[in-house]
């Protein structure tokens, strides 16, 4: 089939049904909802069979929808209507949700149902829902309805339904001296990605993004107690809450300490060494350790890593590797393992360029850290999606074993034409050669996990449920193997000759030497893409190597 996906952005869903509508053979375009006008010339060129559209923020008009078949994921159970399907059954608590996959027509999520799911709705961030369970059940009625629409014999019902509006943000407003942990942290979870929640802090209004639970600490309602890294803690009725990031008015995103410098008089609530804390709290990187497997989890919002993290990291890192454990985990996140620098801590800078260079440079800090560990062996286990730089540091490991469902993004040239740095150079075309690591870099495509493996870009790629404990499972049949203290000898042997083949600082050099045109260069494509991709500027155009049926070779079969 020619299928077009129409979509606001290539967010991760859209990404993961291009790749997997590709791997079963069809053809396929993407053409970003920008105007009526502009989809219409997409039409025209690509004469799809299909519009499947994964992330759309408007309707799709009469002139399409009547003369093409145009199926739309709807992020709700079936009869559920309205853009905010998501916040409402967070917001309200529901124990279970959906995903329907129905046709457009002149009323929006109401028309006749392709495909849907339920599934047991976690009390989790809604961008972690929306990465997780709305995409997993998303791919599946997706490839259901195509399947459906292809076999030409599946009559789609319609079902009575009810409209939910937009939630605004009266709906949203918490009372700090009223309201109860439990249905504030609901409020921050429906929100969460996008608007959050608006409030004040410090006096000045802002949106409020990012929050975790804290199990001990407690003070006056609505009062901002301490701080913990970048982290703030606010007190509830019942409790507290910590707030990881907030966007201040006319700002964008960013760790909640940097946003405020106020909170710098903030009491410091710093939790002792790494081991992961009994109860719930604020804290971005937690050790665990069992049957000699020492496992790292670092759950960076949105898998942006700034300079001050790289370096904890870097240091939690070489304390694990003092544990009397064989082999270390570095586990990420739940929703993102790494997406390299982070963007917006960087255009918050004075000066970016030198943000820019210093968040580089702890990034490789922290990968030859992880290259040069000889008295373990390393696993990079990724539950969450990787992108740009992240996807290298976790090739910095001995192995890396992805779940099945991650999508991976391992270029960098989609931000401004960056050279991007962590080791690519020796990483990448010792995996895939060199032409497959030029094919990599040039295409700019997003990668399954079960590609990446086929590739041998990664080692396993392992059933996404009961992926974190069956990865510290796996880990420790590493420690248990016979074989273990060859293998940390064969990769002494291996470092020693690669080191002496190429040394590791010659790797970084040459790359830091481009990544310094791109930073302090005449060229400034790095600084306007992170500005727009920050500042989430729309797309103003659907860039070639995604929009296919813009090639001027393009041509549709007869
Ligand atoms: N720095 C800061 N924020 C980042 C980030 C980074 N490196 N990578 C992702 N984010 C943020 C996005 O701004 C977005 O923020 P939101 O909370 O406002 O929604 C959120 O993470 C999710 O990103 P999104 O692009 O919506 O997720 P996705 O799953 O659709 O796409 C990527 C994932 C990796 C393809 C995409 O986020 C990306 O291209 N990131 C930049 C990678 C990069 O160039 N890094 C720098 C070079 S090492």
């Amino acid at each position: 089939m020619r299928i077009l996906l129409l979509t606001h952005s290539f967010n991760s869903l859209a990404q993961r049904l291009f790749a997997e509508l590709r791997s079963r053979g069809h053809s396929v375009s993407v053409e970003f909802d920008i105007s009526d006008a502009v989809t219409e010339e997409a039409l025209a060129l690509f004469k799809p069979n299909l519009i499947l559209a994964p992330f759309l923020k408007r309707a799709i008009p009469e002139s399409i929808w009547s003369r093409y078949t145009c199926l739309v994921v709807h992020p709700g159970v079936q009869g559920d209507r309205g853009p905010s399907a998501l916040d409402w059954a967070i917001q309200n608590g529901n124990s279970n949700w959906g995903v329907t996959v129905l046709q457009a027509e002149a009323e929006m999520d109401a028309g006749p149902v392709w495909a849907s799911e339920t599934f047991d709705l976690r009390a989790a961030k809604k961008s972690s829902v929306y990465r997780n369970e709305v995409t997993e059940a998303a791919v599946r009625c997706g490839l259901a309805a195509v399947e459906r629409l292809l076999a030409g014999n599946f009559t789609p019902q319609r079902v009575p339904g009810q409209a939910h509006g937009l939630m605004m943000q009266a709906d949203r407003a918490i009372d700090w001296q009223r309201e109860p942990t439990g249905s504030i942290l609901a409020k921050l979870h429906a929100a969460d990605g996008f608007p959050g929640v608006a409030d004040t802090l410090f006096g000045e209004p802002c949106h409020l993004f990012d929050a975790w639970p804290e199990a001990a600490l407690r003070g006056t309602p609505g009062e901002v107690l301490g701080r913990r890294e970048t982290a703030v803690l606010r007190a509830t009725v019942d409790g507290a809450l910590w707030i990881g990031h907030v966007k201040r008015a006319g700002a964008f995103k960013l760790p909640a300490t940097l946003a405020f410098p106020q909170a710098d008089a903030l009491p410091e609530l710093l939790l002792e060494g790494w081991w992961k804390a009994p109860e719930p709290t604020w804290q971005d990187i937690a050790y665990t350790e069992s049957d000699g497997v020492g496992t790292l989890d670092f759950a960076f919002y949105n898998g942006a890593m700034a300079t001050g993290q790289c370096l904890r990291l870097r240091l939690a890192f070489a304390w694990a590797a003092t544990r009397p454990t064989r082999v270390i985990v570095l586990r990420g996140g739940t929703d993102f393992w790494s997406n390299g620098i982070h963007l917006n801590v960087i255009e918050a800078a004075s000066s970016p360029s030198d943000e820019s260079w210093a968040n580089i440079n702890a990034m490789n800090d922290l990968a030859e850290t992880v290259l040069r560990c000889d008295t373990h062996l390393t696993v990079a286990a990724l539950q969450g999606g990787a992108g740009a730089g992240g996807c290298f540091l976790a090739r910095a490991a001995d192995q890396v074993w992805v779940r099945d469902g991650v999508m991976l993004n391992p270029h960098y040239k989609n931000m401004g034409n960056l050279y991007g740095s962590e080791f690519w150079t020796y990483l990448l075309p010792a995996r895939v050669g060199a032409a497959g690591a030029r094919a990599i870099m040039q295409s700019r495509l997003p990668m399954t996990a079960q590609e990446s493996v086929r590739i041998g870009l990664y080692d396993a790629c392992l059933p996404s449920a009961g992926f974190a404990d069956g990865v510290v499972r796996r880990a420790s049949d590493l420690v248990q193997a016979p074989d273990l203290t060859e293998r940390l000898v064969a990769k002494r042997d291996k470092r020693r000759a690669d080191e002496a083949a190429k040394p590791l600082d010659a790797y970084r050099t040459e790359e830091l030497q481009e990544m310094q045109r791109n930073f302090y260069g005449f060229d400034a494509s790095y600084h306007v893409a992170r500005y727009h991709f920050v500042a989430r500027s729309p797309h103003s155009w659907t860039p070639r190597h995604l929009a296919v049926h813009r090639d001027l070779d393009w041509k549709t079969s007869p």
